[in-house]
């Protein structure tokens, strides 16, 4: 077993140590395939007699559901082109101190409802966004002495479903702590899934790994994240996530005990619970995030579905004139590598000149923001274990904030600031008015916050009074509130509502991770959850596979802070035994890949100074007309292709895991009428990510809507290109617009 530290945060960086791979791999699909035969899935599939069933389909027929009472307890069910994909799984909750709300329930009333809209993202992967879906709506009433009610509400799309409980006000239910929330997930085969753990100190952060679902009942593997995403033996791609997790604890996915014995796969509802063990805690009327399950024929079209955002409400701030896209650098991978340090000292990275030559830089390639960390008190020693120290509205003596925001604001640059909080919320909460007030008052508009801590190690202090939570024995973290936890999703969202109120835009590093919160508030920019760049340079590194991973897997949930762009992919100067797993054409390419609204350059500015790869960073858009999908497979390699929403160029990025590939590009969405230039960064003949990563070829050819692109993709490597109108001089026949 590998164990790496990070450099500053002394935080383990393990290599999976919860469970040796190897063993499973091996033995646990034999033993699957014996297990899960025909005769295996019948007891899932044929519904139960029901006393009471209705049903609803998404608009085009293919997606059916099915709401049925067996004997008053309520199943779903799932349908799609005629086969059912989720079998008779549970609903209901378990409260504190009273009967669960699961049984002894009878339909109240049905409501159908349905939408065809089409609105405006202010900024995204896709300009325009279809809403398309039929509502049923259930209310369930039990049947005994004071009744209670919930409602479980249906949406259901061409490419998948929604659904959610409704708790209004009533009599009989006021205040209530969910110990469990019973929705079941009843899979109809033992379907490859790619997963990472739950409940780990290093959050979202960890490599997904490829397997058939059923391993989830490994020995020390409590539950995994969502979205989870699953391949059926028959090629149907299926994805389980939430929407609009505002007032709740996050959603895992755990097995369940009786697996075997049910002889199919039961995902549980497994949600982050407080310290003191409950799940949830409310007041009528509330309502559940909506449990959404995305179904599609290709896995590509897990990438063009708009489900999570749809089932978000619209935009509510008033003005998004101060909400923009742009891209970035900054004072950032030098300490990730350990040329510079955050805290002060000889190598102190947050120094005036230093901001002042970034400034420069991004000034004249372009760039909108310029991201200083370590500005501000409480970086000294091991700021991970005393978050409480940071002050976020004094800098050290060597950074000088406000001649810094006017020396930027004068070349039309802004500083990003930057919330590092060590996971020490209280503190954090305690200054926040002030601190976005301080950065509104110097004309910052993005600022990157950061809870850098173990995923259970957040102390909570309610109501200004003492610390709570905290055990005595705090090495087995009990006591501490999880990271993904009820009291965090709602801290979370109070940061996103105050930036809102002082016109800051987000970029959240070890956040919440993303339910589609951006359409309701879109100045929650982008975020982290997931490992990005940062690993390569400190931890056992991102391999080549990690990229062709997320499209289908974290990206499903929304934009990613990845930040890409390292040129200098071995900096062996810093950190000889860490480097980037990529070709330099692959770093470029993430930028198409890979979704931001902020996107950074994330290398240091004298590795991009004269490189002629760099014209590709300069140039890449960060807001988009249309994104298409023509290569994904999961794992192996995908291409995408967007369209500027501000020109008429289109995009192509493609990359691959450690195979090298040559994959075939029709370039039909173009417009027939026109003549474009296509500016090609491919692998050079000979690059490799690991012998050869800095080989590039970049070349121009005239393309039409006729022509299919050859991509040459090296092992672990990339291909980005930029298509633009070509010029009168480039192409004198064309035809040119009508
Ligand atoms: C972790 C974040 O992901 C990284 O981007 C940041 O530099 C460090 N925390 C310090 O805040
Ligand atoms: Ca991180």
């Amino acid at each position: 077993m590998r164990r790496t530290v990070h450099p500053s945060t002394g935080l383990r960086q393990s290599a999976q140590p919860w469970v040796d791979w190897h063993v499973f791999t091996e033995t646990r699909p034999v033993a699957c395939a014996i297990v899960c035969g025909i005769l295996l899935f019948a007891a899932c599939a044929s519904p139960p007699q029901s006393r009471g069933e209705v049903g609803v389909s998404s608009p085009n027929g293919k997606v059916h559901v099915t709401l049925m009472l067996r004997e008053g307890v309520p199943y779903y069910t799932v349908i799609y082109s005629g086969k059912t994909v989720i079998g008779p799984s549970n609903l209901g909750f378990i409260f504190k101190d009273v009967p669960p709300l699961n049984h002894d329930l009878a339909i109240a009333s049905i409501k159908r409802d349905s939408l065809d809209e089409t609105w405006t993202q202010p900024w995204g992967e896709v300009k325009e966004v279809r809403n398309h879906y039929n509502e049923l709506r259930v209310e369930l009433e039990e049947t005994g002495r004071a009744p209670r009610r919930m409602i479980v509400v249906f949406r259901v799309y061409d490419d998948g479903l929604g659904f959610r409980y409704e708790l209004p006000e009533q009599d009989n239910l006021s205040d209530f702590e969910i110990m469990d929330e019973e929705t079941e997930f009843v899979l109809m085969g033992n379907h490859q899934a790619w997963w990472i753990p739950a409940y780990r100190d290093e959050r979202y952060e960890y490599l997904y790994r490829k397997s058939p679902i059923s391993f989830l009942s490994i020995k020390g593997l409590r539950a995994v994240h969502t979205p989870l995403t699953m391949e059926t033996a028959e090629g149907l791609f299926l994805s389980i996530h939430e929407a609009n997790l505002t007032d709740y604890a996050s959603m895992t996915l755990a097995d369940s005990d009786n697996n075997t014995q049910m002889n199919c796969i039961r995902l549980l509802c497994d949600l982050v619970p407080w310290s003191d063990g409950v799940k949830v805690k409310a007041t009528t009327p509330h309502h559940t995030p909506w449990r959404t399950i995305q179904i599609a024929e290709k896995a590509g079209d897990l990438i063009t579905s708009h489900l999570i955002l749809n089932l978000n409400e619209p935009n509510v701030l008033e003005d998004v004139w101060w909400i923009k896209p742009g891209k970035y650098v900054g004072i950032w991978w030098g300490m990730h590598i350990r040329k510079y340090t955050w805290g002060p000292g000889d190598r102190h990275g947050a120094t005036t000149e230093r901001t002042k030559r970034y400034i420069d830089f991004a000034a004249q390639h372009g760039f909108s923001g310029v991201l200083v960390e370590g500005w501000n008190l409480g970086w000294d020693g091991d700021w991970a274990k005393h978050g409480d120290r940071f002050n976020f509205t004094t800098p050290y003596e060597d950074f000088e904030i406000e001649e810094l925001s006017a020396y930027a604001r004068a070349k039309g640059v802004k500083l990003i600031g930057h919330h590092e909080t060590g996971a020490a919320v209280a503190n954090y909460e305690r200054q926040m008015e002030e601190a976005f007030s301080y950065y509104q008052d110097l004309g910052i508009d993005t600022v990157k916050t950061g809870y850098v801590g173990w995923g259970q190690g957040i102390k909570r202090r309610d109501e200004e009074g003492p610390l709570v939570g905290l055990s005595r024995c705090a090495s087995l973290h009990t006591g501490l509130e999880w990271h993904h936890g009820q009291y965090m999703v709602r801290h979370y969202r109070k940061v996103v509502e105050t930036a809102a109120r002082y016109h800051i835009m987000l970029d959240v590093h070890e956040p919440i991770k993303d339910t589609g919160i951006r359409r309701t508030y879109p100045n929650m920019m982008t975020r982290e959850g997931a490992r990005g760049q940062e690993h390569n340079a400190w931890g056992d590194g991102n391999p080549p596979e990690h990229t062709t991973i997320l499209p289908f897997t974290r990206m499903l949930a929304g934009p990613f802070d990845f930040t890409p762009g390292i040129f200098d992919l071995l900096f062996e100067e810093y950190q000889p035994d860490n480097r980037v797993n990529t070709t330099l054409a692959k770093q470029l390419a993430l930028y198409v890949v890979i979704y931001s609204p902020l996107h950074m350059a994330a290398d240091l500015p004298e590795n991009y100074q004269g490189h002629p790869a760099f014209q590709f960073i300069v140039d890449v858009p960060v807001d988009w007309r249309e994104t298409r999908v023509l290569h994904a497979e999961i794992g192996d390699y995908v291409t995408l292709a967007r369209q500027d929403r501000n020109s008429q160029d289109w995009y192509i990025g493609s990359i691959t895991d450690e195979e090298g590939r040559i994959l075939e590009a029709p370039l039909t969405f173009l417009d027939p009428h026109r003549i474009y230039v296509a500016e090609v960064y491919a692998d050079g003949a000979e690059a490799d990510w690991k012998s050869n990563p800095s080989s590039i070829e970049i070349s121009e050819v005239l393309v039409t809507r006729d022509t299919t692109l050859r991509l040459r993709l090296a092992p672990g490597g990339g291909q980005a290109i930029r298509i633009r109108p070509a010029t009168e001089e480039e192409a004198p026949s064309q035809t040119g617009p009508p």
